[in-house]
């Protein structure tokens, strides 16, 4: 099971920042690396990325929202991606999407009110064969058809 990160203290994030100053570009791995230690990339950590770096919170704040994969928000336990790309929608991935959000009674990046799942969309996952395809955790998942989705949001507590 995916485990909540602890919160990150200014602190943690300064020092994780200060690990990056060296690299040449390094905003997108300074985002990546607090991804990956608070499972989102905290709203605080936005005006000390700003300073660090010499460049306006807005700057900051344009690079988090123009990727999909950072998240400005915490998660739940477990996360799966619903593709969206071209290939999947031909195999009926709108179709699968809305019924999971509608039956979690969810939008795009929401959280299941017990915490256990969030759905986010994701746009092509290199598994355009077996389409439509699926992230759970990491992990990606082929042939998503209504009851293997079904399975594993019952696997993931949803
Ligand atoms: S379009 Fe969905 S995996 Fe490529």
């Amino acid at each position: 099971m995916q485990s909540t990160p602890p919160a990150l203290s200014d602190t943690d994030m300064r020092d994780i920042i200060s690990d990056h100053l060296h690299l040449e570009g390094p905003l997108l791995p300074i985002l990546h690396a607090l991804q990956e230690a608070a499972g989102h990339v905290p709203a605080d950590a936005t005006a000390l990325i700003a300073e660090a770096l010499n460049i306006s919170k807005a700057e900051v704040h344009g690079v988090i929202s123009f990727y999909h994969d950072f998240r400005d928000h915490p998660t739940g336990r477990h996360v799966i991606r619903i593709c969206r790309a071209e290939a999947c929608q031909s195999m009926g991935a709108n179709a699968l999407s809305e019924a999971v959000l509608a039956k979690l009674g969810l939008d795009w990046h929401g959280t299941t009110a017990n915490g256990a799942v969030t759905i986010e969309p994701v746009y092509c996952l290199g598994m355009c064969a077996c389409a439509p395809a699926a992230m759970v955790d990491g992990k990606v998942v082929g042939r998503v058809d209504a009851a293997r989705m079904a399975k594993l949001l019952e696997e993931a507590g949803a």
